[in-house]
């Protein structure tokens, strides 16, 4: 991308607490200097600036990196769009490699092919071309006040409609094509890739039209076709109409399954509605959800594959921490149908009446079990109860299991204590499992609040993260380390990627400082960066640490997984246990 001897350059111009400032009102406090952070809302002060290492970090929410990262954070930028605004702000000019600036050139040059083609699918379908196409949306209750929201169009059943008209406006095919609106043809030449097709833009949160998703009017091909990703779309990362849902006054947001649902639950009002874009729930799309609320309210489809999608979603959510309510819809398969055939008021009841998570796990256990008979009741009390047992709020758990005793008519000790036992195997099963490791430091780091990987495999990830800290502090140590752990060695994903990065600049003869880190990694691999060297205090970076945490990523190779340890009885857990511990005392 750009020269390390540029990003020195820029550094110097560009101090952290200076750029910071412009933002932030900050404190100063010892060596460093603390703030409001601006990137979650909070009351007291625990986002922090460190002058000595250019770097900041959030306690709270865990954002952090170097002034780079900051400004891409804030501004909302790539990277090089950051260094831009940096540079100009202190009146510097960019020498860019060729390479960079062709990437970034095409990437402008898709956002305006989707532009001009958005444009160009309204147009028609608010032309005479369109006509069936808008007969479509009518008889499905759209109106054109929600069809100009949502920049709705109609691709038309030809294959040069869409290509021409771009060529016309000066674009190559080659371009057409990265955007995928056009494919190549075996031949050469390039054709129109949705036809005959109702279309939905896909917006970003910056307005650029950054994808499409086509509806078929006939029966040629998928039901939906959508954009596969490309160099500014990325599927399992956006939401369709989260655009719109972000500036929502409603509470929570409203996942739904497809677009058609989306826009039906704006129309009516509910301007909180999003969607995933034909594939299931990702975890990025639930962070990214995280991000904005802390509620949602589950709205798939009444069928079995939507109810198994529901199950799947309410675990990806409690993961990054939201909550989780499920509407239960009954005569209609879906939302949009839904609101068709009852009515927006009723839907308004249906989300007041939307059901929690764990009324939504008895529901089918109810459809699972007999609870007329003996062995259906025990099946059912069994479930419950495991369900209950992972219930925290005291409060919570005790109307359920009112609720559970009155059902099946038994007393609510009776449960209590069937939940209490599991309880305890739990926490035993816990404690065992902690005995099991070497507390190197507290694991806790706001960075990684949603790491599930890193939660998996805490020991690994602090082992990983210690090391790291080791080679940020010492970089001389970096050819010993090396030697004798490589990328494959790292269990999480995350630190694999920082250890590669160190590697590859250190083996060059490069240093790893913050600022140059930017430029190959992601913010979020930055926040990590910074929570490392944040939370180092608590860390031990001598010779002898060193070596701890080296042994401990080459034992991982013989080490089981959480699954195969949760699955152990007591006898094969002890041994296990004991086996881990002699390791251990051979080391020290
Ligand atoms: P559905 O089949 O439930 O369609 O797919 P729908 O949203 O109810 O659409 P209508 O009402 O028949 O027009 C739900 C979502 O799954 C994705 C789309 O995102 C769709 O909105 N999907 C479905 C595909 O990507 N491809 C398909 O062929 C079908
Ligand atoms: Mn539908």
């Amino acid at each position: 991308m750009v020269s390390d001897l540029f990003i020195q350059e820029l550094k110097q111009y560009s101090d952290i607490e200076r750029i910071v400032s412009g933002y932030v009102a900050l404190k100063k406090k010892g060596r460093y200097l603390a703030g409001l952070c601006p990137f979650h809302s909070e009351k007291s002060p625990s986002f922090y600036v460190y002058p000595q290492t250019q770097s900041f970090y959030c306690f709270g929410c865990g954002a952090g990196g170097d002034v780079i990262t900051f400004i891409r954070r804030i501004e909302n930028l790539d990277y090089m769009e950051a260094v831009h605004f940096l540079a100009e702000k202190c009146g510097m000019t960019v020498p860019e490699d060729e390479k960079a600036d062709a990437l970034g050139m095409q990437r402008k040059r898709v956002l305006e092919i989707n532009r001009e083609a958005a444009h160009f699918f309204h147009d028609q379908l608010m032309s005479e071309n369109g006509r069936q196409a808008y007969g479509y949306l009518m008889r499905r209750g759209r109106d054109r006040k929600t069809i100009r929201h949502f920049g709705l169009g109609y691709a038309p059943n030809e294959w040069h409609a869409l290509t021409d008209h771009l060529k016309s406006k000066g674009f190559s095919e080659q371009d057409m094509v990265a955007a995928n609106v056009a494919v190549m043809g075996k031949q050469g030449g390039a054709y129109d890739r949705f036809r005959n097709r109702v279309m939905f833009p896909i917006i970003d949160l910056r307005g650029n039209v950054v994808a499409f998703g086509g509806r078929a009017l006939d029966d040629q091909g998928a039901k939906y076709l959508n954009s596969s990703d490309t160099p500014v779309f990325k599927k399992s990362k956006n939401l369709f109409a989260l655009n719109f849902a972000k500036t929502s006054k409603l509470p929570g947001l409203i996942l739904a399954e497809g677009y058609m649902d989306v826009i039906a639950i704006h129309q009516a009002g509910f301007d909180n509605a999003v969607a995933t874009l034909g594939t299931a729930l990702t975890e990025e799309q639930a962070r990214l959800i995280s991000q904005y609320t802390d509620k949602v309210i589950l709205a798939y489809d009444s069928d079995g594959p939507g109810q198994a999608a529901t199950k799947r979603a309410i675990n990806i959510f409690d993961e990054v921490g939201v909550k989780v309510s499920v509407l239960s819809m009954t005569g209609a398969k879906d939302p949009d149908e839904f609101i068709q055939k009852y009515g927006r008021e009723r839907f308004a009841m249906l989300l007041d009446g939307s059901r929690n998570a764990v009324e939504f796990e008895l529901g089918k256990l109810r459809s699972k079990f007999d609870t007329q008979t003996a062995d259906g009741k025990v099946g059912f009390l069994k479930d419950a109860c495991k369900l209950f047992a992972g219930i925290r709020n005291p409060v919570e758990r005790e109307v359920y299991v009112t609720q559970v005793a009155n059902e099946l008519e038994i007393s609510p000790q009776a449960i209590n204590a069937q939940i209490q036992s599991l309880d305890k195997r739990e926490q035993y099963k816990e404690r065992r499992r902690q005995k099991a490791d070497t507390n190197i430091y507290i694991g806790q780091m706001a960075a990684a609040k949603n790491d599930l990987q890193r939660r998996a495999n805490l020991r690994y990830a602090m082992a990983e993260e210690g090391l790291l800290y080791c080679l940020m502090k010492n970089p001389n140590v970096f050819k010993e380390v090396y030697a004798n752990l490589k990328e494959q060695d790292f269990v999480t994903d995350i630190n694999r990627e920082l250890y590669s990065a160190f590697a590859k600049r250190l083996e060059a003869g490069q240093s790893i400082e913050m600022i140059e880190l930017s430029s190959e990694l992601s913010p979020e691999a930055m926040s990590r960066v910074s929570a490392i060297m944040a939370t180092a205090p608590s860390q031990r970076c001598d010779e002898a640490a060193l070596q701890d945490y080296m042994t401990i990523l080459a034992e991982h190779r013989n080490v089981k997984t959480k699954e195969q340890v949760a699955q152990m009885d007591d006898n094969a857990l002890d041994a296990y246990v004991k086996q881990l511990a002699a390791k251990k005392n051979r080391r020290s």
